[in-house]
């Protein structure tokens, strides 16, 4: 099949390679041009790991180009895939500008039958506008269908080539076989629902995630007063099947460029329709505040923060990924830098991005986590990144000035810290934590 990916972010540039794959002719399109010429240099536009090397293969082998011009694109595919950007407004609510921009330029450049698919996350009744839109721009006849993207950063060619599902959406049952050989190769378990129901699969998927977060981060604060291990709780409850284990990493709470959008929107859809969604905004609120559970902790420990060197390990909002939208660590650095503290940072792939968001003078850069260690008194691990995880903490330890380690995502165990002479504070974990004990005690003298 012939299609056109309009947005080469990472659901556009994603799907466009592997749909390219699957042996269809694919055209990624984007307005910026150095995106393009990026990509026609085989360079990707977005860190992915794996995702390069596909670009050369689809487009050595003549399945997959790029291109600036929408029109043209539009009228060589059958299938025109939406995936262009839907950033959040200031008051939570979707921007569906990008969309609507492209879905004119669609319209006025159709010739013909088309099929419009639209793979970016929008809200509930878009489509629909989608379809009114284009009908009073042409005669040509076309199918909209809804096919929310569920991919996450960091394993996104994963994800797509091997979805726990496909959500298509759509009123018309002669897509159907369509859709199914589009996916061929790939996956054959499509789930087919109507068009609204696809765009809520989405919002509604989004949320559970981050409602399961919030909870486990909820579960890890009572686990820290009374004295129980919040990751043998999680892998506990995740044995059972109902539940699941993922999505119970209790930490510094969730970021990215997904979650807190989505989260925020589906609160103001609800609102659009006069519903309170109080669980929704609870697990928005818990979420917001959690980032912030590194400053007493350090105070607790460090005393005060006015001169203290913090070093910070990782800025992404999580790892394999140079993605900072929406990542905790800025506010956390935020905090230091307003409590007189040096800051120390280090993140193998995300420090540029991060800076050019956010500098100050209290800020160091560095280039080796180790770097970051020396003549601390703190470290925060804020980010999960391998790189941490496999470090020799003795050696760490032994550059340290004062020798905190504050783990806001539970990496470590106990084995690793023992004998490194690091004070250790991880998240709802109190017996590997040095500042608990006495909690712990306190909750056994209550006979909790
Ligand atoms: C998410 C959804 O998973 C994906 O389906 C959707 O298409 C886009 O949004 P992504 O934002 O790439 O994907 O990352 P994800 O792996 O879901 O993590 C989101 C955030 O939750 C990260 O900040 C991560 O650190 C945090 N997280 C995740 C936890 O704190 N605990 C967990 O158990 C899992």
């Amino acid at each position: 099949m012939k299609l056109a990916v309009i947005g080469t972010g990472y659901v556009g540039l994603v799907s466009g390679v592997c749909f390219a794959l699957g042996e269809n002719q694919v055209i990624c399109v984007d307005k910026d041009v150095e995106k393009i010429n990026k990509l026609n240099r085989m360079e990707s536009p977005i860190y992915e790991p794996g995702i390069e090397a596909l670009i050369e293969i689809n487009f050595r082998e003549g399945r997959l180009s790029f291109s600036t011009d929408l029109q043209e694109s539009v009228r060589c595919s059958d299938i025109i895939i939406l995936a262009v950007g839907t950033p959040s407004l200031p008051n939570g609510e979707v921007n569906l500008q990008y969309i609507e921009d492209a879905v004119i330029e669609i319209a006025n450049a159709m010739d013909g039958y088309k099929i419009i698919m639209t793979k970016s996350t929008v809200v509930v009744g878009t489509n629909e506008k989608i379809r009114k839109m284009i009908s009073d721009r042409t005669t040509h006849p076309f199918d909209i269908v809804s096919a929310p993207e569920f991919l996450r950063e960091g394993s996104a060619i994963r994800d797509t080539l091997h979805p726990d599902r496909v959500v298509i959406g759509l009123n018309n049952p002669e897509l159907v076989p369509i859709m199914r050989q589009l996916h061929q190769g790939y996956t054959d378990n499509i789930f087919v629902t109507d068009i609204r129901s696809a765009e809520m699969i989405k919002y509604a998927s989004n949320a559970f995630l981050a409602t399961k977060i919030s909870f486990i981060n909820e579960i890890s604060n009572i686990c820290e007063k009374v004295g129980a291990d919040v990751t043998e709780v999680a892998e506990g409850m995740g044995m059972d099947r109902r539940i699941g284990s993922s999505f119970l990493q209790a930490g510094i709470g969730y970021g990215g460029s997904c979650f807190p959008k989505d989260t925020n929107a589906l609160i103001q859809i609800a609102g659009n329709v006069d519903y309170d969604f109080k669980l929704l905004q609870s697990v928005v609120e818990v979420n917001r505040e959690r980032r912030f559970m590194i400053i007493p902790k350090l105070r607790e420990s460090l005393g005060t923060l006015n001169g203290a060197v913090i070093g910070i390990w990782g800025l992404a909002f999580k790892p394999n990924t140079d993605d900072v939208r929406e990542t905790p660590a800025r506010e956390i650095i935020e905090m230091l830098v307003a409590e007189g503290a040096i800051v120390k940072l280090y993140d193998p792939i995300a420090a540029d991005n991060f800076r050019q968001q956010y500098d100050h003078p209290q800020l160091r850069w560095c280039s080796l986590p180790e770097e970051a260690a020396e003549d601390s008194d703190a470290i925060c691990l804020l980010t999960a990144w391998g790189v941490f995880k496999d470090i020799n903490l003795q050696k760490v330890a032994n550059v340290m000035h004062r020798k905190v380690l504050i783990d806001g995502r539970n990496v470590y165990t106990k084995e690793q810290i023992e004998g490194t002479g690091l004070s250790y504070y991880s998240i709802g974990r109190p017996q590997l934590s040095g500042l608990n004990d006495s909690v712990v005690i306190e909750a056994v003298e209550m006979n909790l």
